[in-house]
C-alpha cells in the first residue's frame, strides 16, 4: 500500500497544531520535515527545535529530509529531536558509509537522497546499507515546483535495482507530486510518495489528501 508523506515545508506556519491535527484527521501516514541551511539549498527552513516543539504535538511518522551540508555534525541533534527516519543527501555527505552508520547507531531508519542530476549508479555500491531511497524530482531548496518528467525513468530504475539488491529498501519520491502526476510516480515503483503543495495549499488539507489518493493506481474505477 503506497504511504504519503506530506511535506510540511509548505504548511502554515503560524498554526502549526492546526495543519498537524488535519493531517492526522486526513489520514496521512508520514510527516515530511525538510530541514534547509541556506548553504547545501538556496533556502532555509527549520531546524530540531521546531521539530522537538512540534514531536509533543502527533504521533506521526517523522520523515526527516536534511538538505544540509555537514549533516555529521546535527544526526544526534535530529534524533533527540524526534526524527523516525533521517535521510541525508549523497551530495552532501563526504563519507557517506560513515553518516549512515551514525544514523543507524542512533536507531533511526537510514535514508539516502539523490538530486534530481545525480545518476543512481552513485548509490549502488552502498545501497546494502540503506532502508530508504529518496529521489528528488524537483531541485532541491523549494516547495511547489514544477516535477521534473525526466527523473520518471530514475524512479524505474531504482525500483529495480532494488529489487535486485534488498527488496525491502523503501522507494519514495519527492518533489512537485500532485494529483494528476501521482499514478505516474507511484506505476513508476514508488513506496512512498511526498506531497507538499498539493496538500497544503488551497482548499482543505483532507480533499486535497483524498484527491491525491484517488489519482493512485488501482483506484481508477472508484473515481
Ligand atoms: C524540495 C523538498 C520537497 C518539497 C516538496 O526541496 O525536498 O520535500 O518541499 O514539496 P512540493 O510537493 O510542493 O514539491
Ligand atoms: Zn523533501
Amino acid at each position: 500500500m503506497v504511504k504519503i508523506s506530506a511535506s510540511f515545508l509548505t504548511a502554515d506556519f503560524s498554526d502549526l497544531k492546526g495543519q498537524i491535527d488535519q493531517v492526522e484527521k486526513a489520514g496521512v501516514e508520514w510527516l515530511h520535515l525538510d530541514v534547509m541551511d541556506g548553504h547545501f539549498v538556496p533556502n532555509m527552513s527549520f531546524g530540531p527545535m521546531v521539530i522537538r516543539s512540534i514531536r509533543r504535538l502527533t504521533k506521526l511518522y517523522f520523515d526527516a529530509h536534511l538538505m544540509i551540508s555537514n549533516p555529521d555534525d546535527y544526526l544526534e541533534a535530529f534524533r533527540e529531536a524526534g526524527a523516525d527516519g533521517i535521510t541525508v543527501h549523497y551530495e552532501a555527505s563526504v563519507n557517506l558509509s560513515r553518516t549512515l552508520a551514525r544514523i543507524r547507531e542512533l536507531g533511526a531508519r537510514v535514508g539516502v537522497c539523490l538530486n534530481p542530476s545525480s545518476p543512481l549508479s552513485l548509490l549502488k555500491d552502498i545501497l546494502s546499507e540503506v532502508d530508504l531511497v529518496l529521489i528528488l524530482t524537483v531541485n532541491p531548496g523549494f516547495g511547489g515546483q514544477e516535477f521534473l518528467s525526466f527523473t520518471l525513468r530514475k524512479i524505474q530504475e531504482a525500483a529495480s535495482l532494488i529489487k535486485t539488491v534488498k527488496e525491502d529498501i523503501i522507494l519514495e519520491v519527492d518533489g512537485g507530486i500532485d494529483a494528476r502526476n501521482i499514478h505516474q510516480v507511484v506505476s513508476a515503483g514508488a513506496d512512498i510518495v511526498v506531497a507538499g503543495a498539493a496538500i497544503f495549499n488551497s482548499g482543505r488539507i483532507a480533499d486535497n489528501v483524498k484527491l491525491l489518493r484517488r489519482n493512485l493506481p488501482g483506484m481508477e474505477r472508484r473515481k
